[in-house]
């Protein structure tokens, strides 16, 4: 009797066993995983007043920023002698960057949306082996816009007053040497209104120049009174808060994530100037697409500073770039790591 009493228990003992075992591994393969999932998605989307929330108005590290310049070293030969241009790449200039989202609007909730503006602080990183101000041979950047921009009347009045023109910074010649961080940030300065010896003539044509370069990015109208009327090239100041005009890095509405976390961080709109009506694509590129169906004026992507979370192995990433105003398009691979 008692034997087949503890026989039956061990039985309902190994039975419940089985159902706990089982169950511990139904709830670590479905139970937990489903735990972790929902935990990560209220722990990645964007809610005020989160972690996340403040990695999103600040990202809490600098990115490196790093800009290398190909430098033409046998300019007399492409001059003079019809050769081809040898380039030579540059050290690294490195950049800490610094990005934070300003002017917030969250009032979307229908959409499930959040728009701002991108603050950019670039900081020289001056532990790498280069100087910011270091001189760098390039193309004279403000020649070619010129030439670009102007018809074969105008080019012919504007070689007479190139010279006084390009006065401070810039001189009248095919490739010039500039400091790097006047090139990148701080400006060449050239067309002064307070040049006495302009002339009616060259007035006109600085004038022409002022209108002609209005929605060009790179080059901005300075006005600070006092004859201080000026026109400034720079590489990247235009992601910076020291621009003049409009922010060409544009408005971008994104994803929170909160209705679908696949589709956090997504752009739904972007705008900057006339450069793109709709906010979903942008009108430079033309129509065409190519036979995969990818268009070059698609707006589409994260603004690279957020993304969805469990990326799955070789799944595309699009990242919108507003210095190029195109998608690119990465993969995420895992690391190897040798153990
Ligand atoms: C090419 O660039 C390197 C630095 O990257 C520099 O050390 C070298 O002098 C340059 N060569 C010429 C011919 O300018
Ligand atoms: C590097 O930059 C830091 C911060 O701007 C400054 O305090 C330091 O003096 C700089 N070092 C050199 C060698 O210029
Ligand atoms: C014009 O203004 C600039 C900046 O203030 C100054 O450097 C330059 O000497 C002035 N040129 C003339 C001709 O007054
Ligand atoms: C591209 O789009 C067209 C029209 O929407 C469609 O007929 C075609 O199947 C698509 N091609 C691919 C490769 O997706």
């Amino acid at each position: 009797m008692n034997l087949i009493c503890s026989l039956k228990c061990t039985v309902c003992w190994a039975v419940l066993a089985a159902l706990f075992f089982g169950g511990s591994f139904l709830f670590t393969f479905w139970g937990v995983q489903k735990i972790i999932r929902s935990q990560i998605i209220s722990q990645t989307a964007l809610i005020k007043d989160t972690d996340q929330w403040d990695r999103f108005l600040e990202l809490p590290f600098p990115v490196s920023f790093v800009v290398r310049f190909f430098e033409p070293i046998n300019i007399d030969g492409i001059l003079y002698n019809n050769e081809k241009p040898i380039l030579n790449e540059s050290k690294p200039y490195i950049y800490k960057l610094y990005i934070k989202k300003e002017n917030l609007r969250y009032d979307d909730d229908e959409e499930d949306s959040v728009n701002y503006n991108r603050n950019m602080i670039f900081e020289f990183d001056n532990s790498s082996e280069t100087l910011d101000t270091d001189e760098i041979t390039i193309i004279n950047p403000v020649l070619l816009a010129s030439l670009q921009l102007s018809n074969n009347i105008e080019r012919l009045a504007l070689a007479g007053c190139l010279e006084k023109l390009y006065k401070p910074d810039l001189k009248p010649e095919i490739f010039i040497s500039v400091q790097v961080k006047k090139f990148l940030f701080d400006g060449l300065n050239f067309a002064y209104a307070n040049d006495t010896d302009l002339g009616v003539a060259c007035n006109f044509v600085r004038t022409k120049m002022i209108s002609m370069t209005a929605d060009l990015r790179n080059i901005e109208h300075i006005d600070e009174g006092d004859g201080k009327d000026y026109l400034r090239f720079t590489v990247f100041n235009y992601k910076t808060q020291n621009y003049a005009k409009y922010s060409p890095d544009g408005r971008f509405t994104i994803n929170r994530g909160q209705t679908d976390i696949n589709q956090l961080g997504q752009i739904i709109r972007w705008s900057s100037g006339t450069l793109s009506i709709d906010g979903t694509s942008l009108n430079i590129w033309g129509t065409r697409t190519s036979i995969n169906n990818e268009s070059c004026a698609a707006i589409k992507g994260t603004d690279s500073t957020i993304y969805k979370p469990q990326i799955e192995e070789n799944e595309n990433i699009y990242v919108y770039n507003t210095d190029i105003c195109r998608y690119v398009i990465t993969k995420f691979y895992k690391a190897n790591y040798i153990t």
